[in-house]
């Protein structure tokens, strides 16, 4: 039995407003959901990202400059960082890290082959932890640190801070470059969340699906439906799982009730103003030095250098 998940299920489901960290989404069917979400016309922040970064590349990897190391935290498919390492002057190392290194491993391989001078070393991270690089690769040159995908939004404001402090804390680092999906139009906010191919819904429900296969609870998936809303007061698109009906799920030997009409809130992913943004990791440490956005300002890719290296 998955026992961190167990233990959040049990906590999250017995909280007056139900809830469960969306760390958890993250199984082998989450994330191949998520990386269809990726593709969906409705989901914007992945394509307008990647037009940012293959249309300012150049700059990018002026700002970064030659000789370095970058590090990307959180890393699922390397796309993204491969933009920036083709760009790049003569980069030193590429250091994924994520929960799980198993598929950076599989992931990365196309970079070996693609810039075989290059010294990759997927490692293992915790976002709750102080971020600890792989053995010697801080010492290789200037360590960049790589946050896309807005995966910053899905922190709360004190856990945002938090990680870019933990980011500023990471040896030898100077640079950060970091995407953040930027405040719009609800509708087309909640379009993002709520897709018509409903593949955002099959995503939130997995939830369900993975403690009925981990941990043999009895949730009747049929019961539930996504629903995504944007708290504009909060800045932020909630998605929660609301119960249809009277229910009773067993959790663990628990009897769990849900009254008709109420949710299981699964994850907040914040929306910012580019300004705002800036003030926040300058308060973490991080000077802002360039900004990048898309002709619709629907996305920025953010450049910060250390204020006391
Ligand atoms: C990973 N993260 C930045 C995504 C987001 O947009 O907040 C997760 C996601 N949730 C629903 N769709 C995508």
């Amino acid at each position: 039995m998955e026992t961190s998940f167990a233990k959040a299920l049990l906590t999250g489901l017995t909280k007056r407003q139900k809830s469960l960290e969306p760390k958890f989404f993250y199984d082998a069917e989450g994330s191949r959901l998520f990386e269809e979400i990726t593709q969906l016309e409705a989901y914007y922040p992945t394509r307008t990202e990647l037009g940012i970064l293959e249309a300012k590349a150049g700059e990018m990897a002026a700002f970064l400059g030659s000789g370095t190391v970058l590090v990307e935290p959180g890393a699922g498919a390397p796309t993204k960082a491969q933009k920036l390492l083709a760009a790049m002057n003569k980069p030193l190392a590429y250091a994924p890290g994520d929960i799980s290194i198993d598929h950076l491993e599989e992931a990365t391989r196309p970079l070996r082959t693609e810039f075989p001078q290059l010294t990759i070393t997927p490692f293992q991270l915790d976002f709750d932890n102080e971020i600890v690089l792989p053995e010697g690769v801080s010492a290789l040159g200037p360590v960049a640190i790589f946050f896309p995908g807005s995966t910053i939004g899905n922190f709360s404001p004190e856990g945002a801070r938090g990680l870019l402090s933990r980011f500023w804390n990471i040896e030898n680092s100077q640079t950060l470059l970091i995407g953040v999906d930027l405040k719009k139009d609800k509708a087309k906010l909640e379009r993002a969340y709520d897709d018509p191919e409903g593949i955002t819904a099959a995503f939130n429900l997995n939830l369900l699906a993975r403690a009925n296969r981990e941990l043999l609870t009895d949730f009747d998936l049929s019961s539930f439906r996504h629903f995504a809303r944007y708290d504009e007061t909060l800045g932020r698109v909630e998605m929660h799982l609301q119960s249809m009906c009277n229910q009773t799920v067993n959790v663990l030997g628990e009897a769990i009730h849900f009254a008709e009409g109420e949710s299981i809130h699964t994850e907040n992913s914040y929306k910012f103003k580019i300004a705002d943004f800036q003030t926040m990791a300058a308060e973490s440490g991080w000077s802002p030095v360039h900004v990048w956005t898309d002709p619709n300002n629907l996305f920025a890719e953010l450049a910060f250098s250390k204020i006391n290296p």
